[in-house]
């Protein structure tokens, strides 16, 4: 062996190994790493973005890997284009009653020590999503919110705790499991319009049903003409009683029983969290169809119905490994994705296993909820007790 073919193969192989970087690391050499408290399996465990992730990553801690920001896979044109820095004389739309907003201001509110460096820091939402950004505190940007794990938005597009996309169209007037657990169980009753050319419905979310414990939840939005950003359009039910709240941000109910159970406006108004201590936390905006989105995907939707639907991002706090639903089982720490990777949409089937027969009923085949036995617990429970804290704070004191 000559002394330069050997040079030639080092250079050659030093070449692959700066080529093995790729690009995507090299201009974004973001790590990233849960800094869920709850999951102490995960939590700071280093994670490198994979090469894909443009706009580096998170890492989802239930499933403990880590998820590109802005997804890795082209998305669906956005529906209102949208220009950050629009020409000196914008040429008119025709036809376009409301003009894009400018986007949405966001900070990082976490006053953890850890994301001191991007506590109150301002960051835009991206102009995929001018409205619903939030910012990650740990990489310290702003991530859209139908981007992140357990996001169901559009028609409806899910985002699995493993990060990965696809879509579950059901059918229209219909309810399916989103999640089933055996101390929590949500519904999804769809909305939609026939499509005849691809024998199949445009489906959105409208509402979903939740049951915890001996509680409901129901949360939808009420069927509109014409969409107003300034009107609410939100209902809220809760054990059976509709929840008024008033319109302004920070408005906040919390139920009585336990576990506490809190509903918050997070805007004036169509836009609440849902928490119930311990079990989940769930973010829902009512949104219409706009007469771009209309156009672009072709849904047809005419002017005496939007199709106000939800756009929802669930987070869970005490999932078994037994969840299922669509959603649902996506949490299973062994979950292997059944749908085709590398499509467009992939799309996940089974309308028949997720199939319910009510918002309220679980019971899908795949089905897991228990419901408790009320009756059982009401004799547990001695009835018109007055309840407070005891002396300093320890214990409870009740009283007849
Ligand atoms: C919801 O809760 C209320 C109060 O406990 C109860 O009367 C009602 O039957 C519940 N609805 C469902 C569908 O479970």
């Amino acid at each position: 062996m000559s002394r330069s073919y050997v040079v030639g193969l080092i250079v050659i192989l030093l070449v692959i190994v700066v080529e093995a970087t790729p690009p995507g690391i090299a201009d974004h050499p973001s790590h990233s790493h849960c800094s869920d408290d709850e999951i102490k399996k995960c939590k700071n465990l280093p994670h490198v973005c994979p090469k894909f992730c443009p706009n580096g990553c998170i890492t989802e801690c239930r499933s403990c890997k880590p998820i590109c920001i802005d997804g890795p896979s082209p998305s669906p044109p956005p529906p209102t284009p949208y220009h950050p820095h629009p020409p000196q004389s914008p040429p008119p739309t025709p036809g376009h009653p409301h003009p894009p907003k400018s986007p949405k201001k966001v900070k990082c509110k976490s006053k953890d020590k850890k994301h001191s460096k991007c506590y109150n820091q301002e960051h835009t939402c991206p102009s995929t999503c001018p409205g619903t950004c939030k910012v990650d505190c740990v990489s310290c940007k702003p991530v859209c919110s139908c981007d992140k794990p357990g996001a169901v938005c559009q028609d409806p597009r899910f985002i699995g705790a493993d990060g990965i996309t696809f879509y579950f169209h059901g059918k229209k007037d219909k309810d399916f499991c989103l999640v089933s657990d055996s101390n929590l169980h949500i519904n999804g009753h769809f909305i939609g319009k026939r499509n005849e050319n691809m024998k199949r419905d445009f489906t959105w979310v409208q509402a979903i049903g939740i049951l915890y414990d001996t509680h409901n939840i129901s949360v939808g939005a009420l069927k509109t003409a014409t969409w107003d950003d300034a009107i609410d359009r939100l209902y809220l039910n809760f054990d059976g009683e509709s929840i008024l709240l008033p319109e302004n941000e920070g408005a906040r109910w919390q139920s009585e029983t336990r576990p506490t159970t809190s509903i918050t406006r997070t805007s004036d108004t169509n836009e609440i969290i849902i928490e119930v201590e311990n079990i989940l936390k769930i973010t829902a905006k009512v949104v219409p169809i706009t007469e771009e989105e209309s156009r672009v995907h072709n849904y047809g939707i005419t002017e005496d119905d939007c199709f106000a639907h939800l756009e929802l991002g669930f987070k869970f706090f005490a999932l078994s490994d037994e969840v299922s639903g669509v959603l649902g089982q996506t949490y299973r720490r062994n979950y292997v994705s059944r749908v085709k990777m590398g499509v467009l949409m992939p799309v996940m089937g089974g309308d028949k296993e997720f199939s319910a027969s009510g918002l309220f009923n679980a019971d899908c085949s795949v089905a897991k909820f228990q419901a408790v036995n009320e009756g059982l617990l009401n004799n547990l429970e001695i009835p018109n007790l007055k309840c407070s804290s005891g002396m300093s704070g320890r214990g409870v004191v009740c009283r007849r």
